[in-house]
Parts: C-alpha cells; sequence; structure tokens
C-alpha cells in the first residue's frame, strides 16, 4: 500500500475491502461510546482552497474521536500555488503533522502535496476526483444491501470529480456503471477508457436517464455545477433538462432501489425534493458514513489497523 490515498484504485481490491470491515469496527466502537484513541498525540493538517461541510466536520470530528487533533487550514492561510508552492507546503506540514488532507482545485497540486510530503496525503476532492466520498458510498451500498454482488448503480447529471472516482472504484471493486450526462458534459476520456479496458466491470455513458435507470440498483446525482463552475449554472440548466431525478424517473429503477447523492444537493434541479425525502433515499446515512469511512482509511495510512 502507496503512502497516500489519491484515487481509490491507489489500493488493491482486498485493500477496499479489509477497510470497509475496519470502518464498520470503528463505527461500531464510536457508536458504544468505547475510548479508542488510536490517533493520540497525533496531528492532521487541513487544507480547504474550497468550501466544505461534511468533509471538513467528518475529517474533524473522526480525528478527534480516534484521540488526534486535527486543524482547519482555509484559503487565507493556505494557498497553494499563489502564495506557496504544493512542494514548499508539503514539507512544512509534514514538519509539524502527522497527516495531511486537502480540498483543492488542481489535481497536480494533490499529486504534488503527496509526492513531497513525509506524511501521508489524503484527497478530499480536486477537480478531478473525490475518492473518500465514494469509498464512503460504497460502504453505504454494502450495509444497506448486506453484499455487493451484481451491483448496478445509475450515475444520472454531470460527468465529474465523482464520475470519476466511480469508473476508479470499478477497476477495483466489480459492478454495471453506467452513466447518463447529457452529450456536451462527459466524464475524462482516458479515465473512461481506463475503467472500460480494466475488465473487471461494465462502464456505459449514455444520455437518456430513463435507460440508465432500467434494473438500476442505486440512482446517484450530484449538483450539475461543481465548485469553480457555479458561474456557468444558468447555463448549465438549459443542457441539463431532463436530467432530473424525479419520482417518475425513480419508479423506473429496480424495485427498491436506493437513491445517493454526495451533497450538497440543490432541491428542484439534479433532484427533487419529494425522491430526497423519500424511503428509497439513504442520503444522510451515506453522509455519515464519510466520517467513518475515513477514519478507516487514516487508520491504515497511519499503519493503525
Ligand atoms: N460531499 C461533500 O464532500 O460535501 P462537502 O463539500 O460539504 O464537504
Ligand atoms: N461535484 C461536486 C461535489 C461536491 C461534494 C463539486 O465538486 O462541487
Amino acid at each position: 500500500m502507496g503512502k497516500d490515498f489519491i484515487h481509490i484504485d491507489d489500493w488493491s481490491q482486498n485493500q477496499i475491502l479489509a477497510s470497509f470491515d475496519l470502518a464498520l469496527e470503528v463505527k461500531a466502537k464510536l457508536k458504544k461510546r468505547e475510548s479508542y484513541k488510536p490517533f493520540q498525540d497525533y496531528t492532521l493538517a487541513m487544507i480547504f482552497a474550497k468550501p466544505s461541510a461534511r468533509t471538513r466536520v467528518s475529517f474533524e470530528t473522526g480525528f478527534v474521536r480516534l484521540g488526534g487533533h486535527a486543524l482547519y487550514l482555509g484559503p487565507t492561510e493556505i494557498d497553494i500555488g499563489q502564495r506557496e508552492p504544493a512542494k514548499d507546503v508539503a514539507r512544512v506540514l509534514s514538519g509539524y503533522n502527522d497527516m495531511i488532507m486537502a480540498r483543492l482545485f488542481d489535481h497536480a497540486h494533490i499529486l504534488d502535496l503527496a509526492r513531497y510530503a513525509t506524511v501521508p496525503v489524503i484527497n478530499g476532492l480536486t477537480d478531478y476526483n473525490h475518492p473518500c466520498q465514494v469509498m464512503a458510498d460504497m460502504l453505504t451500498i454494502k450495509e444497506c444491501r448486506g453484499h455487493l454482488d451484481q451491483l448496478k448503480i445509475a450515475y444520472i447529471g454531470d460527468g465529474n470529480n465523482i464520475v470519476h472516482s466511480w469508473l476508479r472504484m470499478s477497476m477495483r471493486l466489480p459492478m454495471y456503471f453506467i452513466c447518463a450526462c447529457p452529450p456536451n458534459y462527459p466524464p475524462d476520456h482516458a479515465t473512461f477508457e481506463m475503467a472500460k479496458n480494466g475488465g473487471l466491470s461494465t462502464v456505459e455513458i449514455v444520455h437518456d436517464p430513463m435507460q440508465a435507470v432500467r434494473e438500476a440498483d442505486v440512482v446517484y446525482t450530484d449538483v450539475w455545477a461543481s465548485m469553480g463552475k457555479k458561474h456557468e449554472l444558468s447555463e448549465r440548466k438549459r443542457h441539463f433538462k431532463g436530467f432530473s431525478v424525479t419520482a417518475e424517473l425513480m419508479a423506473k429503477a429496480k424495485p427498491g432501489a436506493l437513491f445517493m447523492h454526495c451533497l450538497p444537493a440543490q432541491r428542484g434541479l439534479e433532484v427533487t425534493d419529494e425522491v430526497m425525502e423519500s424511503p428509497a433515499s439513504i442520503i444522510f446515512q451515506q453522509a455519515e458514513n464519510r466520517m467513518h469511512m475515513q477514519n478507516a482509511i487514516m487508520l491504515r495510512l497511519a499503519d493503525k489497523d
């Protein structure tokens, strides 16, 4: 296992499955309020170039509950690439901290951080991917279904960072992953080809949401305009017409299909309020599992599993 967690496929299938087991084990300990402080006297530096609720709170709370201290470093403290290059930030923070988590714009910056840091670096989202999110998503699917066999995931919307992490997950765990996006908003071609040629899963891009959700176990969506693209929202609203997850669309999926969203959601755009609040929706379990999954990722990177 490498020093860092930057892409899901940095880990093998066995490492991913073992980390799910660890996440559930530690989740149970925390629920019981068992005293478990493997990160006592440890510090985690958390760099945020973009806004965050879940990532910030789940990493900070998780690390503190495991006995450590987490520091929030916002854009005014660390402005990677402007105030200081990533390779300098990496070595400075490695001198103070046991681990670094970063949410950045440019994926090249997280690669530089990982390359130059002497401590583990965890990707908390870049313009390219969001690996901790999709690890937590898969853990949640496993909890809800009891297994990960014969899994069909239909993603409806923008071919963004979440989709890239799903494609990379499909290279490690077998699934049928289908992405329905407007023709001008596909995922990265090279990542799609890599997943398609990976041989483990079936991956597909279509432009018809109704076709995508047929027989789907999970219907997943995300905002139409990601952080850094919010100014394009009014234009995107035109292109994404018909790509909302509605009750009608959910009814075309497999009976009992689950609805997922990484959040934050824009109700009335990519998903209706009705679907968000429906019994099919597992969005808050999904959000909570960010903390449990990341705890497991951090424990494994620190050799404390
Ligand atoms: N899903 C997620 O990463 O949420 P935040 O942007 O609030 O961290
Ligand atoms: N695709 C979204 C995910 C937010 C968690 C974004 O990058 O803004």
